[in-house]
């Protein structure tokens, strides 16, 4: 018999239980016929920022291009250095480029895998104007250092929040620490959009009117364009199932945690390393990622059993063959290399069942077992 099928992640899940809903909003926005800056956009923006702690919300086209807005709205450019990790997605780094910054990579923390602020002083030079950690996976950066580090050196911080949508540092949820929050809406997020979305959230006026009009060609009034900008809005279909889901992402978030839970208890002692969750914040688990010996060999089985994995990521940011400009070498950042090649995330997202869960956890042991046998 064949075995149960466990996705990485299940979008149809989350659409059948909505599907209703959502193509009644999707019927209206198209009757009305305004697909850009409307109603649900401007809703959805209050909505999420006041879920974020922040009194404004940017809505845009996507993640990425919701770190270039936040960038361009702290008027960083040209020959800027802006400190981020390498052990990330690459739109962190092509929104630094974008805008003409330099990307300077901190190596992170061996267990929660997130920058370690320790190593802020040491890349720290005249030209540094900004510092972007990412909450990847989930799990917030401490951001206590890391703010105390920027303040003392006159430096902005834009958070990336793509991947930890309602983690929270100290009590306070991500996003709201920084002077920009910078969130994916991408689909398979913990809130995603049915295409692409991003939004920026932040508490300063200012920052929030500007980047109004960088996602608008540089406009407040049509057809007076103030300063160069770009084509960055969301669409009002996806503001439509954004703002339906909204309400669901607290609900998904714990769901995740539990799965989490049960995950972690079974596996603890299995592989070779599960996710720590810090005392001083909340995981959100956009990805539940493992360490494992011989990754690929246990992928493969894993297929076998019809278990999806993916790697986040695969070649660390410093060493892609796009950043070769900016002079990293093998070895200047040990800790993101060696991490990068035990690294493997388990299926994970709200909808899981207990059987597939317990699927996953029975032939990650069969895996372990069978080389534990071997040794
Ligand atoms: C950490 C991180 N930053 C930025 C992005 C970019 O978001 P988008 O795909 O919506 O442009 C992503 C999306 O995968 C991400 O995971």
């Amino acid at each position: 018999m064949a075995s149960e099928h466990v996705p990485l992640v299940d979008l149809r899940a989350q659409y059948l239980a909505l599907k209703p809903e959502i193509m009644a909003a999707f019927e209206e926005v198209l009757e009305g016929m305004q697909l850009f800056i409307g109603p649900r956009q401007k809703a959805f923006e209050q909505e999420f920022a006041a879920y974020c702690g922040c009194q404004h919300g940017v809505g845009n086209a996507s993640g990425t291009n919701a770190l270039e807005l936040a960038l361009r709205a702290c008027d960083i450019g040209s020959g800027d250095e802006v400190i981020t990790v390498s052990n990330t997605f690459i739109a962190t780094v092509e929104a630094i480029a974008q805008v003409g910054a330099i990307p300077v990579f901190v190596d992170i923390d061996p267990e929660t895998y997130l920058m370690n602020w320790q190593q802020l002083a040491s890349v720290l030079t005249p030209r540094t104007r900004a510092i972007v950690p990412v909450h990847l996976y989930g799990h917030p950066v401490e951001m206590k250092p890391v703010m105390d580090f920027a303040h003392a050196h006159g430096l902005r911080v834009i958070e990336d929040a793509s991947q930890a949508h309602g983690a929270t540092y100290q009590g306070q949820r991500v996003g709201s620490f920084g002077d920009i929050g910078c969130f994916s809406l991408y689909f398979s997020k913990n809130l995603g959009a049915f295409g692409e979305a991003g939004i920026c959230t932040t508490n300063d006026a200012e920052l929030a009117e500007k980047m109004r009009m960088y996602r608008d060609h540089g406009s407040r009034v049509r057809y007076l364009h103030e300063v160069i900008g770009s084509n960055a809005r969301m669409d009002e279909l996806q503001a439509a199932v954004l703002l339906i889901k909204m309400p669901h992402l607290e609900r998904w978030n714990a769901a995740r945690q539990a799965h989490a839970r049960v995950y972690t208890e079974h596996l603890r002692n299995v592989v070779d390393a599960v996710p720590v969750e810090r005392g001083w914040g909340s995981h959100v688990y956009c990805y539940y990622v493992i360490q494992v010996p011989q990754r690929d060999l246990f992928r493969s089985i894993l297929q076998a059993e019809n278990i999806g994995t993916n790697i986040h990521y695969p070649t660390p940011l410093h060493l892609q063959p796009a950043c070769a400009r900016y002079g990293y070498k093998p070895g200047m950042l040990p800790i993101t290399e060696a991490l990068a090649s035990r690294i493997v995330s388990l299926p994970m997202y709200p909808e899981l069942t207990e059987s597939q869960l317990q699927h996953v956890i029975h032939t990650v042991t069969k895996y372990a077992n069978s080389l534990a046998s071997q040794r």
